[in-house]
């Protein structure tokens, strides 16, 4: 989330929504990505085209299925990334950001943290009418907002400290058109600043951010604007409290804070509802039969031997990518590692083949590789697996030639180690 943040502070913002807009149940089932079969709800009103920050949660939990695979799931990820996104969105300058690595209690940083109860598992559904139905729309008036909230177990006071959360992100113009032109308890000088940028018609996807002055600060500036009539959602009721909160930037953080708690207490799964997914996008397919138990753990750490071979390989010899992935093609007619035996006196391989002789390369890189994984997990994964997962990584590094975007690579790197078959 630090590197993240830096590179694009708002996504705190769109980390901390994407959190909200699962949470009506927090089980992760927004993330799961819609197939030929399943209709996932990334398509419902509120989240198509609007909800962002899905390919940081897979970098996220490629990482930590590589330390602790099956185990984390994808709904506490999310939990977790949303508090991080919050503490850590006003910290844009890298000064700040270095000094956070050494002081990292969070709370001097930005937004509020609180502590996040983990062990939510995953959810092996997902509902797109209920997307549609249950999270609230910008066009609902104060009664409905109270009242979506109530439905889940929260009250008016959580939902007031929760809308607090637009203090940070943007908007669509689409989303708050309807409000800068029709409603009459706009300020109107706010209202032209608004339709500057986004017009009666057309332009829909022009952004604005909902907090005017900071939209990068996690504070209480959103309800000082709505007292000054300078925000989109208000309503004019709960007064009192958005009263107290523009004025007491310490009691809104508190409350938000408690209330992002309850919120991420809505319905998780727990014990043995849901699964533990391996790919945040995709439910657990079922156990692939005749693998070994635990095939899976040695795997991912031979993913990562492959990832970093890759790494060095790619480098010293940019044509490596291309090669490795022709010898796994060479192979596939049967993917069964048959390419990279050696002939014998008594034993002829397919090396001399006539597309293969004088032409494959790579096999020393597949065989470092597998030395490097015979040490951590003797006899486990196969030359097959490896040579699969080494093609995989030489496409992904392959346009990575300056050293600074091979640094970069070790943290962008969502190509990495997700296994795809659950286990
Ligand atoms: C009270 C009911 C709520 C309504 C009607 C509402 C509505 C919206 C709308 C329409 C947007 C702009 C989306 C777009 O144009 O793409 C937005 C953005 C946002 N909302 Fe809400 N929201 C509500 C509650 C919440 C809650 C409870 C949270 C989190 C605790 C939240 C966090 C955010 C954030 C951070 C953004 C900016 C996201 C970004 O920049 O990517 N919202 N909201």
């Amino acid at each position: 989330m630090r590197t993240t943040v830096l590179l694009d502070p708002r996504m705190g913002a769109s980390l901390l929504r994407l959190f909200f807009h699962d949470c009506f149940g927090c089980d992760a089932s927004v993330l799961l990505d819609d197939t030929a079969t399943f209709n996932g709800e990334k398509n419902a009103g509120p989240n198509a085209n609007s909800l962002r920050g899905f390919e940081v949660i897979d970098t996220i939990k490629a990482e930590v299925e590589l330390q602790c695979p099956g185990t984390v799931s994808c709904a506490d990820i999310l939990a977790l990334a949303a508090r991080d996104g919050v503490a850590l969105v006003s910290v844009v300058a890298t000064s700040l950001y270095l000094l956070c690595s050494y002081t990292d209690n969070f709370a001097c940083l930005g937004g509020p943290s609180w502590r996040v109860p983990l062990g939510r598992r995953d959810a092996t559904t997902a509902s797109q009418s209920a997307a549609n139905s249950n999270l609230p729309s910008p066009a609902s008036n104060l009664s409905q907002l109270i009242a979506a909230f109530a439905a889940k177990g929260l009250n008016a006071r959580d939902m007031t400290a929760l809308s607090g959360a637009h203090t940070i992100g943007q908007a669509r113009c689409v989303s708050f058109r309807s409000h800068i032109y029709n409603d009459a308890n706009v300020d109107a000088g706010f209202a032209s600043q608004r339709q500057r940028n986004c017009p009666s018609s057309g332009g829909d996807n022009n952004l604005a951010p909902l907090d005017v002055q900071t939209p990068n600060t996690f504070d209480n500036t959103y309800f000082r604007n709505l007292i000054a009539l300078r925000e989109l959602f208000n309503n004019g009721t709960q007064d009192a409290l958005v009263q107290q909160y523009s004025t007491n930037a310490g009691a809104f953080a508190a409350d938000f804070a408690a209330a992002m708690v309850r919120m991420g207490n809505i319905s998780p799964l727990t014990g043995s509802s849901g699964e533990i997914r391996s790919d945040c996008r995709r439910l657990r397919q079922t156990l692939l039969p005749l693998l070994p138990r635990g095939y899976f753990k040695w795997a991912a750490v031979a993913c990562t031997i492959v990832r970093q071979t890759m790494r060095t390989t790619g480098l010293l010899d940019p044509r490596m990518g291309a090669s490795l992935l022709r010898l796994f093609f060479h192979d596939c007619f049967g993917c069964d590692a048959s390419v990279l035996l050696d002939d014998t006196a008594t034993f002829n391989g397919e090396k001399n083949a006539g597309p293969n002789a004088n032409s494959l390369r790579g096999f020393e890189v597949i065989d470092t590789i597998k030395a490097e994984v015979e040490l951590q997990c003797p006899g486990t994964v196969s030359c097959a697996d490896i040579l699969a997962l080494a093609a995989r990584d030489g496409v992904a590094l392959v346009s990575v030639v300056a050293t600074s975007l091979y640094l970069l690579c070790s943290y962008t790197d969502n190509f990495a180690c997700v296994l795809d078959r659950g286990d």
